[in-house]
């Protein structure tokens, strides 16, 4: 997968992995990345997947319409680039915090419903329920911020509740967080996921 990996000052510090939204690459998390964890080493990757010429990380059919086989595969494909990537660049994999928005937030939700300890913590600004009627595997207390936006029309409310709440029935630790906003990542959500990281890691 297309991807920066930049090395961070604090090996200690957990690996941030950053998933774009729809439309747009690598580059884009990189400034949320400094503004959440400046120490942390980051690995950026690039959606395989073209809408029109707008990377995402799986397709979808309409508008909040995901084509379920192929969310599965890609699911599948960025766990796997995962383990490579701990690999080839020596870091420790069980060290990786996902920091993702919108697509790329429903990817990272996605790797939560289908492997155990495939992440260490996860940010997910702006996130649907990827897929229904599966079973979690355990999530051991896994720490997991969502920040959403009370007038989102493509991630709604409702939505977010119910991902919220079948994370936690999974058994991981969600700190909701609201604001009075639309689909957009606003200054205030990503100070809030900065502070949710700094008392969780
Ligand atoms: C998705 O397709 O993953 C969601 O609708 C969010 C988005 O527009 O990327």
């Amino acid at each position: 997968m297309k991807h920066i990996f930049k090395e961070g000052t604090n090996k200690q510090a957990p690996v941030l992995l950053l998933l774009h939204g729809t439309g747009g690459d690598e580059n884009d998390l990189l400034p949320l990345a400094e503004m959440i964890a400046p120490e942390s080493s980051v690995l950026s990757v690039r959606g395989n997947v073209s809408e029109g010429g707008m990377p995402r990380f799986f397709r979808r059919l309409a508008e909040g319409v995901f084509d379920e086989e192929d969310l599965v595969k890609r699911t599948e494909e960025l766990a796997g680039f995962l383990d490579k990537s701990a690999e080839d660049y020596g870091f420790d994999r069980s060290q990786i915090v996902a920091v993702g928005y919108s697509n790329g937030a429903n990817i990272a939700a996605s790797l939560l419903y289908h492997y155990e300890d495939v992440l260490k913590g996860a940010i997910l600004h702006h996130p649907m329920v990827p897929l229904r009627n599966v079973t979690l595997p355990p999530l051991k207390e896994l720490p997991i911020f969502i920040g959403a936006g009370k007038q989102d029309p493509i991630c709604r409310p409702e939505e977010t509740n119910e991902l919220a709440s079948t994370l936690e029935a999974g058994g991981s630790n969600v700190e909701l967080f609201w604001e009075n906003a639309g689909h957009q990542l606003t200054k205030n959500e990503i100070e809030a996921a900065s502070e949710w990281f700094r008392n969780n890691f």
